[in-house]
Parts: C-alpha cells; structure tokens; sequence
C-alpha cells in the first residue's frame, strides 16, 4: 500500500521528504556507524543535534535571547503539572481562559497547586468561539490559554494582551503553523507529535527571567532551573524525536520558513471552509471568527451519514476522519506535513459524497 492521506489529530503525517532522510541516516548517521537511536545523548556528535534543533527553532520562531529553549519529555499534558509548580510563585494565583477540553486539563493541574481564576468560558456554546471579555487579574501570577484546540476547531485570531502579567500558551496543535511574537509571551509550550514530529518530546520556550521561582517543596526533576542548567540533558533525553523535530525544522526552513507555510496553511483551510460554506449536505460547528488553521471539524445531517462518510473516506486513502469522540461528525486535521493535494482530494470527495 502506498502512503495514503492522514488526517488524524496527533500524532500526525510528517513530510515525506524527513521521513526519507531519516531512513536514509537510520543506519549510519553522519558517518558515526551509528543510528542517532543508539547514540549516548553526551556524545559529541549527539550534542551537535541538539544545536542544530534548537538554533533552527530559534531562527524559525525568532525567538529573542532572553528566552530558553528545552526538549522535556511528558507530552504537553506534564506541562499543565509543570507550569503552575514553576510559575505560580509569588501570590500563588493563575487566570485562565477556558476554550475546550485541554484548557480544562491545564485548569484541573493547576488547581492542585494554587488559585485558579477563570476568566473566560466558551463552554456556554459549547466552545465555538474564542471568549473576547474578560479582565486580567492584577494579581495573577500568569494567565494562560489554549492557542489552538485541537478538539473543538477553534483558535486565537488575536492574543489577549496581558500587560507585564506573562502570558502562557499552550501551542500544541499550532505551533509554527503562523508567524506568532514570541516576545508577547512568558512561556510556549508544545508536544511535538503534530508540527514538530514525532510523539516523545515536548518543546518549552520560556523568558529566563520566569525560570527558578518554583517552589521549594517543588520535586527537582520539575524544576525547569535544572533543565535549563543542564541544557535538557539532565536526563536522558527524547534523543531520536529531537532528532526527528531537527529535520522536521530543516524542511520547513528550506520551504520558505513559518510565513511560506502559513500561506499554504491559509490555501488549505479555505478550500475546506470554503467548500462547507457552500454546501447544502455539510456544516461546520465553530465560529467563523475564530476558525482553526489545522483542526477542522465538519459534521452531515445525520450520524448514519457521518458514519458512512468515514468508511468510504478511508476506502479513498483519505484516513482518520473520524471527529473526537466528545464532538462526534468528523474532523481533519491539516497540520503543516499535510500537502493541499491531500486537503483537495477530501474536498474533491465530500463533493461527490454529497452529489450521490
Ligand atoms: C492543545 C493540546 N494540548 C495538550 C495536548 C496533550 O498533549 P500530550 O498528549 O502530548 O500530553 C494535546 C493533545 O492532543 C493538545 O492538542
């Protein structure tokens, strides 16, 4: 079988053309005799790997030099722990805006840990929109948000403006997806298994100046002082999803960096928006305000026609349809690796599903 479209949430396509690299080093890298899997993550040639991630992420993001990269481990979901431990620090208070479910795992974490002010919800509709009213509480110590919700198809179209109160943001469905100002924020976070490549690692970007005000009763290993100090390598690291994350970041680099991908990101959410706005068998759930560039989310006028359209669907090389078992209907999911012949094809398709 060929390699066939997939639309699935995460973890989710990588380009073909890093999947080839890789496969092409995957016995000898570089001249080591060695596969980067087998590497010691304090070798020499490791460490070069390491550089090359981070300084292209740099690069990409533009990230200024007052911020620090790490390459943790735990998915985004030990971060919603991570943060609060780390940055609920001096009045042990957190705003938070609630757009779907992941914001209300980050919330659930927090708790645990401090005051947790939510100061916005979408949940009254069921999160189809982006909450635009809400103050900021002078004493918080940030205030986080979900970037993009990966479930509910909803993003950000502008970033609240949190004034020196730092704002945290829980990217991973979006990341490098569209060009963001990095400097607007305290910390970024995203598990890799969608942009970046493979599942295992996840990326922080955080302002030193928000690094080592944990707590003290705060377990060293989540500390994000001591990732720092060690450069991520206070552990054995992820190695071979860093490693994939690197080349995933070279192809984006020579595709033009993150605005060449946010135009095609632009090209193929219309043409699947566009397609369901004029059609008379398919709608889509979310405000068209705050519509998701990766996460799409489509439902037919009856669950035995949602049902029908993903078997077929997966018969044409068009997979994992299927919406997220809280929303139901479908969801394509249209990360960067997905090429607008792949968005095409499904347009192509709920065309003629519609038709017959
Ligand atoms: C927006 C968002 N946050 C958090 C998570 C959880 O990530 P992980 O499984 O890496 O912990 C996901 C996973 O899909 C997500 O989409």
């Amino acid at each position: 079988m060929g390699r066939i479209y997939n639309f699935s949430a995460g973890p989710s396509m990588l380009p073909e053309k890093v999947l080839r690299k890789a496969a092409s080093e995957m016995l000898d890298y570089n001249g080591s005799g060695m596969s980067v899997m087998e590497m010691s993550h304090r070798s020499k040639v490791y460490e070069s790997i390491v550089d090359n991630t981070e300084n292209l992420l740099r690069k990409l993001m533009n990230i200024p030099e007052n911020y620090t990269v790490l390459f943790l481990q735990g998915g985004a979901s030990q971060q919603f722990a991570m943060i609060p431990i780390n940055l609920m620090s001096k009045n042990k208070k957190a705003d938070f805006i609630n757009t779907g479910s992941w914001s209300k795992k980050a919330i659930s974490e927090a708790k645990l840990v401090g005051d947790v002010n939510i100061i916005a919800s979408s949940e009254d509709k069921n999160f189809s929109y982006i909450p635009q009213d809400y103050s900021i509480s002078p004493d918080a110590d940030y205030v986080h948000i979900t970037s993009n919700n990966t479930i509910e198809g909803t993003r950000y179209v502008n970033f609240p403006n949190t004034g020196d109160i730092p704002l945290v943001a829980d990217m991973s469905s979006n990341i490098l997806s569209e060009e963001i100002d990095v400097s607007k924020f305290g910390l970024i976070y995203a598990g890799a298994q969608k942009n970046l490549g493979p599942a295992g690692v996840t990326i922080v970007i955080v302002r030193n100046d928000l690094i080592g005000n944990h707590r003290e009763s705060a377990p060293i290993f989540f500390r994000y002082s001591i990732h720092a100090k060690d450069k991520s390598l206070y552990n054995t690291p992820a190695s071979y999803s860093i490693y994939m994350v690197g080349l995933v970041l070279e192809w984006l680099d020579e595709l033009g960096g993150v605005k060449a991908i946010e135009n095609i990101n632009n090209e193929k959410a219309s043409l699947l928006y566009d397609f369901i706005d004029n059609s008379k068998m398919f709608t889509s759930p979310v405000d068209k305000k705050y519509r998701s560039l990766m996460n799409v989310p489509f439902v037919a006028p009856t669950d035995e026609l949602n049902a029908k359209f993903i078997v077929e669907a997966q018969k044409e090389g068009l997979s994992t349809l299927k919406g997220h078992r809280s929303v139901g209907g479908m969801r394509a999911s249209i990360y960067n690796a997905m090429p607008v012949d792949g968005v095409k094809k499904l347009v192509d398709f709920m065309n003629n599903f519609e038709k017959k």
